[in-house]
């Protein structure tokens, strides 16, 4: 019994899910990971937009309600904390929904919607997405094995991918 048990949990791990071209395995991998962010939506939201922000100063020019509080001064504000809390939530559901790879999909659509029609570009989103990969060792430490390496690069290319498909329509 335990030998099917585990034959089947290694073909159902390494099923490939079509839509999203990934296993069950990497799925599992990306979710569990997250849920060391998800205790911790606020100081992780403020440290990656504070990243980007750095990097990428036009994007704070974006934002109405804090575009023009200084940058070192932002940690503290309530609403841009409320605003990364927010984005962190938003890529959690869509972490939750590549077990529904449709549902994911219509999310990702309408999220992305709203940006592009605000004005946000394809080159911003580009630019928050290469800030979101080099924050994930420090954020995971030793969870952030070379599997899971490999799983999150590919679930950022699924999501991305979409939301670049967004732009071109
Ligand atoms: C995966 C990446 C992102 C996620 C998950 C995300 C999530 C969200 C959410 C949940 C909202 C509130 C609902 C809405 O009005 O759409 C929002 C608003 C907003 N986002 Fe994003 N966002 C992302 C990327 C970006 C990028 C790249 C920019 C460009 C700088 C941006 C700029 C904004 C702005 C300006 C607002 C409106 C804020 C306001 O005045 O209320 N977001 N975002």
């Amino acid at each position: 019994m335990a030998l099917f048990r585990g034959l089947f949990d290694f073909f159902n791990d390494n099923k490939v899910d079509e839509k999203l071209g990934l296993t069950e395995k990497q799925k599992r991998l990306v979710q569990n990971t997250w849920a060391i962010v998800r205790k911790d939506e606020v100081s992780v939201g403020v440290s990656l937009l504070m990243t980007y922000f750095k990097q990428f100063p036009e994007a704070q020019n974006e934002f109405k309600s804090f575009k023009h509080i200084p940058l070192d001064e932002l940690p503290r504000n309530k609403r841009f904390q409320a605003h990364c809390a927010n984005i962190i939530a938003t890529l959690g559901k869509l972490l939750e929904q590549m077990n529904d790879p449709e549902l994911m999909e219509a999310s990702l659509i309408n999220f992305t919607e709203k940006h592009k029609n605000r004005g946000q570009t394809r080159q911003q989103f580009e630019n928050l997405k290469q800030i979101i990969l080099e924050a994930l060792p420090s954020l995971f430490g030793k969870q952030y094995t070379p599997d899971a390496q490999q799983a999150w690069k590919q679930t950022l290319d699924v999501i991305f991918a979409k939301i670049y498909q967004v732009y071109a329509n």
